[in-house]
């Protein structure tokens, strides 16, 4: 018998390579690499080769595609509709990422439960059926429409699903399935791109939605295979601090539409909810003012969201002094930290430096780094900034305050929620007609900042 090759795959990126190494030569893990079969072997036989291939396997001319390639489903709920581009589109796959117990199930079957004139298969890889059903109690619906399989075999759950193709199939996760054409464990990178493969063929050529819960390790890889992103059509990340009530979903990935969308909800007794005017849930309903904290305005997708940003700078007890951040760029506060000390001559080294997002929310816009500067220098000498104003700049290498987009709308969602004062870059501000109830101040430089708040 003809010996069996193998491959060796890194268990963090996916990377294949024809030997063993310590090392992955593409993402520099070490000791990721794993020994496996090929996976061609099982797209050669078994449950794919059963699936037709859509047009018989000849080339089709783009005149010859009807416009009704891209059919939509709406689920009836904005926050989600908005992530995904507009609705569901049929034949596409999305991967729903996201932490352990941050609530990717709970909101799959809210999406089950909002499509109640849609045939819906739901296959309880994690949970059984009795879980699922007591879930679909606590948020409040029957679920009649709704049919489960405790399956996790690929080649059975598709041999189901060709018997009687439903319009959207969850499955909840990708981690557990197995195929059986190959070897390792439900979880191992060659079974999870096996199964997402052989779901995804099913998808395209049965043109049905699916939706592919998948975990996510601690550095925030998909588990093991990152592979998982490229092959599906939408990735979604679930996110939000386990402690807070506050979930966010994030598209990072959307081939149907814009990827800087984000839905915002509220994790309740009774399942998800969504907060269709974020504006102000992150913010606290403090109203001393307290030194190192302060508010900015980010714009998630289309929409303003006031956060608090807060800081504590604080004298170290070791040698190389700590900075923390959560919920923004390590390496962005490293930059403004060094922007302060070089142009404001702010002796920050001999301190520990902490910034928080409060809320659980993750900000990575520029537009915010005016506020983080505010509040470490608030810290820093230890006296508050005014609650009513609000901060919006992007800081430069050389201390100047850079503009923003959509600067009015963000002055706009300021003054609606109370706020009556906005620091703003001076350059980009322009011409730009006032906006009502809030007092602008342009600012050219983390000097003028400084100066102009304390
Ligand atoms: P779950 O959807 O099971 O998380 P995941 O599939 O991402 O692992 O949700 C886990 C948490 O959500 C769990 O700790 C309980 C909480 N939860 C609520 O607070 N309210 C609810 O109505 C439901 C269904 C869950
Ligand atoms: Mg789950």
């Amino acid at each position: 018998m003809a010996k069996i090759k193998t491959v060796f795959i890194c268990q963090e990126c996916g990377n294949d390579s024809p030997r063993w190494m310590g090392q992955c030569a593409s993402c520099g893990a070490w000791n990721s690499i794993v020994e496996e079969t090929p996976l061609s072997v099982a797209h050669a036989r078994g449950a794919l080769s059963k699936i037709q291939i859509m047009n018989g396997g000849k080339p089709i001319r783009l005149d010859e595609i009807g416009s009704e390639l891209e059919i939509r489903i709406p689920t009836g709920v904005p926050e989600i509709d908005r992530v995904l581009g507009g609705g569901i589109v049929q034949g596409s796959v999305v991967l729903v990422a996201g932490d352990p117990g941050i609530g990717k199930s709970t909101l799959m079957t809210e999406l089950a439960l909002y499509l109640k004139n849609r045939s819906i298969l739901y296959i309880a890889g994690e949970e059984s059926p009795s879980q699922i059903k007591m879930r679909v109690k606590r948020i409040g619906d029957t679920g009649d429409h709704l049919a489960l399989l405790a399956e996790t075999n690929v080649e059975s759950i598709i041999h189901t699903v060709l018997d009687d193709p439903p319009e959207i199939l969850i499955v909840d996760s990708i981690q557990t399935l197995f195929s059986s054409d190959v070897q390792g464990a439900p979880g191992s990178v060659a079974q999870v791109r096996e199964s997402a493969a052989a779901l995804i063929q099913l998808s395209k050529s049965s043109n049905i939605a699916v939706f592919l819960v998948g975990h996510v390790t601690k550095d925030g890889a998909i588990a093991g295979p990152r592979v998982l992103e490229h092959m599906v059509d939408t990735v979604l990340y679930l996110e939000g601090d386990r402690h807070h009530a506050f979930r966010i979903l994030r598209a990072v990935k959307n081939r149907f539409g814009s990827t800087n969308e984000i839905g915002v909800f509220e994790m309740t007794e009774t399942g998800l909810s969504a907060v269709e005017n974020p504006g102000r849930v992150f913010l606290s309903d403090r109203t001393d003012e307290s030194p190192g904290a302060v508010v900015v305005c980010s714009v998630e997708g289309t929409r303003p969201i006031l956060a608090e940003i807060q800081a504590l700078v604080a004298p170290t007890s070791y040698a190389t002094p700590q900075r923390t951040a959560t919920g923004y760029d390590a390496r962005r506060l490293q930059m403004l930290l060094a922007v302060l000390e070089k142009r404001e001559g702010m002796r920050l080294s001999g301190n520990d430096v902490f910034v928080n997002v409060a809320g659980g929310l993750r900000l990575s816009e520029p537009a915010i780094d005016l506020g983080i500067v505010a509040a470490i220098t608030s810290s820093f000498r230890d006296l508050p900034v005014e609650r009513s104003t609000v901060l919006i700049g992007e800081v430069g290498l050389s201390g100047e305050i850079r503009a923003v987009s959509h600067l009015e709308q963000r002055l706009k969602e300021s003054a609606n929620l109370g706020f009556t004062c906005a620091l703003v870059p001076s350059s980009g501000l322009g011409d730009k007609r006032p906006v009502n109830g809030i007092d602008v101040q342009a600012l050219e430089t983390i000097h003028d900042l400084i100066e102009t708040i304390f």
